[in-house]
């Protein structure tokens, strides 16, 4: 089983972005977790960040290729990004959405997400805990 795990914009600026939201943890600390998290789990994980919404819509397409399935954080685009949502709906693998903060108890325009919508499900508001959860998520629907 091969998962992808993106990371939207700004997320390569976690450790000092706002910490008080969403934790002291770095990028690559979250991602070593998420690694061996993965590796425990027997699960083949790569895992990315982009700024650009293009480069999340490029990633999302040449996933469908050579992975089973995706994770992924859209960061801000989740709230507004049509075209992220179209992406997710276009491909065959299943994608489960995954965030930091508790988005249903931020303001109010954090509290929908277009591109949840087009997921297969979302983990929501448990830190670096919620890639691991949506891991599981992805690992069940492909009934590993
Ligand atoms: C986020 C929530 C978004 O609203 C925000 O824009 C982010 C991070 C999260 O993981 O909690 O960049 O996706």
């Amino acid at each position: 089983m091969r998962v992808l795990v993106i990371h939207g914009p700004n997320l390569n600026l976690l450790g000092e972005r706002q910490p008080e939201i969403y934790g002291s943890q770095t990028l690559g600390e979250i991602n070593e977790f998420i690694r061996t998290s993965a590796a425990d789990l027997g699960v083949d994980i790569e895992c990315a960040q982009y700024n650009g919404e293009g480069e999340i819509i490029d990633a999302i397409h040449a996933a469908r290729e050579s992975f089973d399935a995706i994770v992924i954080n859209p960061g801000a685009y989740s709230h507004y990004s049509y075209a992220i949502a179209d992406a997710i709906a276009a491909v065959p693998i299943p994608v489960v959405e995954a965030h930091l903060s508790n988005i249903a108890s931020r303001e109010a325009h954090r509290r929908i997400s277009v591109t949840a919508a087009a997921c297969t499900g979302s983990v929501s508001g448990f830190g670096a805990n919620s890639y691991i959860l949506a891991l599981r998520a992805a690992l069940k629907i492909q009934g590993k």
